[in-house]
């Protein structure tokens, strides 16, 4: 492996650049926190950041590799931006699907210099043999190449500038026991406070030069099922209701009407959401069902279910978790206007 020779052009399509562009893209990034002292929200998360990059700086070195696990729009992403920033280094952004050969990995590795970030996400889907090169790059700060096979076998360690590596992923449970030891930092990032959406709210709508009350945000908050990612989505949704439809002020009237619009019920919940849990109820009697019976029947894939569609509702209790598989709860049958079947009670 001649890594040494790879140029910045080599890296096309692994680099994710469609990623890169789409978080940098002016008015998703104009939303986005820049700096920690921005940050609203995850108070534990943000106070440790702050000591580790300031104990780092202070002592001149690259901050310790961090991994951020949790549910998708919760800040990730945002936190290794703000992560670069608050550091000073170059951000990398990649993931792990991406990475698909031990060379895709090593050829961004070689390009990093001292004090830059490499955000991997969903990095629990990286292959075994890209991963494997990661344990002596985060320990060391070095890859081991071996040349030829059997007795003519030799290993060379190339050296590599001293950077942080930011994973994120939604499986923490999937992570291998190496890789994860491998990480000093290592948070949960959980759904947001309704107090902290509003917030969130509030600042977006400032940047968005929209004016909503305080009915409207709170209204707002509650149904974003407790997700920064979502809540911009939907303020960009209210704006152009209240724009066609009003006086371009958001209240809570608009923002229930722009709101049932999208789909989007008084707890939060999605079409998909009610689809999920009417599954549950209307084809197999509440539950418990395994989770690949539920996919097949709604026809989506197992894995958005379980990353996208159930921390939320497991959040709120609509539904549980059980060894034989998922049930609804009494929550989710009221919710929806079911009688409550006793077998649940
Ligand atoms: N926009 C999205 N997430 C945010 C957060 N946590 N704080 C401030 N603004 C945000």
């Amino acid at each position: 492996m001649s890594s040494d020779t790879l140029k910045r052009g080599d890296l096309k399509g692994i680099v994710d650049e469609a990623c890169q562009v789409q978080d940098q893209a002016p008015e998703i990034q104009s939303l986005r926190p820049e700096r920690l002292a921005e940050y609203i929200g995850q108070k534990e998360v943000v106070d440790t950041l702050k000591i580790a990059i300031e104990a780092a700086l202070l002592r001149a070195e690259p901050l310790e590799h961090v991994i951020f696990h949790g549910p998708p729009g919760l800040g990730k992403t945002t936190l290794a931006h703000i992560i670069s920033k608050e550091m000073n280094g170059r951000l990398t952004v990649t993931s792990g699907p991406a990475l698909e050969k031990g060379g895709d990995l090593i050829g961004i590795l070689t390009h990093l210099e001292d004090g830059d970030i490499l955000f991997i996400d969903e990095i629990h889907r990286l292959p075994k043999t890209v991963e494997e090169f990661l344990y002596s790059a985060m320990e060391d700060f070095a890859v081991d190449f071996v040349f030829d096979k059997g007795i003519h076998a030799r290993s060379h360690r190339y050296r590599l500038n001293r950077f942080t590596l930011v994973g994120a992923t939604t499986r923490v449970g999937l992570l291998s026991a190496p890789l994860r030891d491998r990480f000093g930092l290592f948070r949960n990032l959980d759904f947001y406070r309704t107090d902290d959406l509003v917030q969130i709210i509030q600042r977006s709508a400032d940047i968005l030069e929209v004016t909503v009350d305080d009915e409207g945000a709170r209204s707002l908050a509650e149904r974003s099922r407790g997700t920064p990612r979502i809540v911009n989505r939907l303020l960009k949704r209210v704006r152009d209701y209240a724009q066609v439809r009003g006086d371009g002020r958001i209240n809570k009237a608009l923002v229930e009407a722009a709101l049932a619009l999208e789909g989007v019920d008084a707890e939060g919940l999605t079409r998909l959401d009610r689809r999920y849990l009417k599954t549950i109820i209307d084809y197999y009697h509440g539950g418990p069902v395994g989770i690949e019976a539920i996919a097949a029947t709604l026809q989506e894939e197992a894995d958005t279910l379980v990353d996208v569609v159930e921390p939320f509702l497991l959040k709120i209790g609509m539904v549980v978790r059980t060894s034989s598989g998922r049930k609804a709860s009494e929550i989710a049958f009221r919710h929806l206007g079911y009688a409550v079947q006793k077998k649940i009670l």
